[in-house]
């Protein structure tokens, strides 16, 4: 039986940690952490997202701002409210929630964000920094699995991780960060021959495909922590369910640590998030 991490507990203890700091942030430069979320359109899922994130900012004591644009939005009034969140001083941390409409740039709008603001640490100068082992602002969800897997397995060292997807936002960080740890890091992708072998092998599994429940008991060496990123939606019986890229019931008998989802690695990114909107104001500010 594995041990189930409660990423909805953890995340809890991350934004009451971000709050503290957030008070003496206030104290200090007289003015609030500024976090402005951006929303194009209506996608369900997205709009879900904002509203967790604008919820947890307001908790953290963060200063939220958000901008709803309708899904017919043209790239240039959407660069134009990138530009004017830039330039604002009350503006620590910019999110631009993904995927846009199909008309709108992404790669355009991501180089866009100033990087000292880019809190989803998208920007090539921050994937730069990152992968240089320089002090960046790092994607969100491979932070929240990263505090994770240290919590629960101390020491990384020496580690063997397989990261199952080559994302920008998770796959291709998360190595980076598992690297930075001491891990012996593999990627595995929809091309990889053999993918099921080379998963055996990890004391650390992270899934990050958007594959319902891809991964089954004989790809998890016994013992190993697993990390599910996964959100898919899925029906049963007629009833919409959200399932992970694991398939939890067949994995959590064998691994040693397992994410359930949700209240596994969801709940952590968006505390991470708050936890990059304090290190960009912070970094802006001590200049
Ligand atoms: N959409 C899904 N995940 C993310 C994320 O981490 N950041 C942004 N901006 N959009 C997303």
């Amino acid at each position: 039986m594995a041990t189930i991490i409660d990423g909805k507990a953890l995340a809890a203890l991350v934004v009451e940690e971000v709050a503290k700091d957030v008070a003496s942030f206030e104290k200090q430069y007289n003015i609030k952490p500024g976090l402005a979320v951006v929303l194009v359109g209506e996608d369900p899922a997205s709009q879900v997202y904002v509203r967790n994130k604008v919820l947890r900012a307001n908790e953290s004591g963060l200063n939220s701002i958000e901008r709803k644009l309708p899904a017919d939005v043209d790239q240039a009034t959407l660069n134009k409210v990138v530009d004017e969140l830039n330039q604002d001083p009350a503006v620590h941390g910019i999110l631009v929630q993904l995927p846009l409409p199909e008309h709108l740039d992404e790669e355009y709008i991501i180089n866009a964000i100033a990087p000292e603001k880019d809190v989803d640490g998208f920007h090539p100068v921050n994937v730069g920094r990152l992968n240089s082992g320089q002090e960046t602002l790092t994607p969100c969800t491979p932070l929240g699995c990263l505090i994770m897997l240290q919590r629960e397995l101390g020491d990384l060292t020496g580690k063997n991780a397989v990261i199952i997807g080559r994302s920008n936002i998770v796959g291709k960080p998360m190595a980076a960060l598992l690297l930075q740890q001491s891990c012996t890091v593999t990627i595995v992708h929809s091309r990889t021959r053999d993918i099921e072998e080379i998963v055996k092998q990890a004391d650390i599994v992270v899934a990050a495909v958007g594959r319902s429940e891809m991964v089954k008991s004989h790809w998890i060496k016994p013992g190993a922590a697993v990390i599910d990123v996964g959100i898919n939606a899925i029906e049963v019986d007629g009833k919409r369910k959200l399932v992970g890229d694991v398939d939890f019931a067949d994995v959590e008998p064998v691994a040693g640590a397992i994410t359930p989802v949700p209240g596994g690695v969801g709940p952590m990114t968006i505390a991470c998030l708050m936890k990059n909107t304090l290190t960009a104001a912070t970094q802006q500010l001590r200049k």
